[in-house]
């Protein structure tokens, strides 16, 4: 595994010289954010050695690396899944490739259902922390040690200077921004009511499909971890509504805007703390 990751890299390295600071993960309905990025590299999953194609549908499975401001940056556009069935490693192989390209921090983006009745559509909610309700974990096997440790310390998976970094950029750009603590299930079904229900119990204000797997080798790898998740609708039971991925989508489109404005701000002042 260490070694096909060394191998993805050095493919990437010889098409886009430059170390990316900043590596991005795009959720579902969130792949325009890309359109910010100056001079950008884009390289398809398909060209590079042992990643997986993306097989959902608003996800574009693409690496783009360029800047935006003074920082480079590495976006993963579109993610694998669980629920697509491929091997938790699988699923994790791109954020392990972009910590070999050398970046230190990393931002998980997603679309999640709002568990918390203080939520509305279009929210946008910084991850405080996670609950791993996959019944996975993408470090079972044996450890490799290249990598990060056996026994990785989660008790600040997300990192609480760059949470602060977010709120304040969200502050001064008068963005409306929550704080949540997100459950990331297995899928590829939508929750029942009582689901959710059992999730707000356990202190869930959220809930997605994707990010906890990235959350948790990230954290292996000892990088710094930030989380965004747009609450593209009121979970299951909450309102008198069917879930639809078309209705998913549609919103996460809505908040683009926002999304980027937020997004560009924090990155530019991690550019501005050289902490990247
Ligand atoms: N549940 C699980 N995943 C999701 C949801 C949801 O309600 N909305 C967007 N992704």
């Amino acid at each position: 595994m260490f070694q096909q990751i060394k191998k993805a890299a050095t493919h990437i390295q010889a098409l886009h010289k430059t170390r990316p600071q900043v590596g991005i993960v795009l959720g579902s309905g969130l792949g325009a954010f890309v359109d910010i990025v100056e001079n950008p590299t884009i390289i398809p999953y398909s060209e590079i050695p042992f990643f997986r194609d993306t097989t959902v549908e608003g996800h574009e499975g693409r690496l783009i690396i360029g800047r935006i401001g003074n920082v480079e940056i590495a976006i993963l556009q579109g993610r694998f899944h669980a629920y697509e069935g491929a091997p938790m490693e699988e699923v994790v192989f791109p954020v392990r490739v972009l910590a070999m390209l050398g970046i230190e921090v990393l931002v998980l983006t997603n679309a999640a259902g709002g568990i918390n009745t203080k939520f509305v559509s279009g929210d946008l909610v910084i991850i405080e922390d996670h609950i791993n309700m996959m019944a996975k974990n993408p470090l079972v096997g044996t450890n490799i040690s290249e990598l990060g440790p056996r026994f990785p310390d989660m008790t600040h998976a997300y990192d609480l200077d760059l949470l602060q970094t977010l709120q304040t950029v969200a502050k001064n750009k008068k963005i409306g921004i929550k704080k949540g603590v997100y459950a990331g299930v297995l899928g590829p079904t939508y929750e029942t009511p009582a689901e959710i229900r059992m999730l707000r119990i356990l202190g869930a204000d959220m809930v997605g499909m994707s990010t906890v797997p990235e959350s948790i080798a990230a954290n292996h790898l000892g990088l710094r971890v930030a989380g965004i998740s747009c609450i593209t609708n009121m979970a299951a039971g909450i309102e008198n509504v069917k879930l639809k991925h078309e209705d998913v989508k549609a919103q996460a489109l809505k908040v683009m805007d926002l999304f980027k404005d937020l997004l560009e701000g924090f990155i530019g002042e991690i550019g501005n703390k050289g902490n990247g």
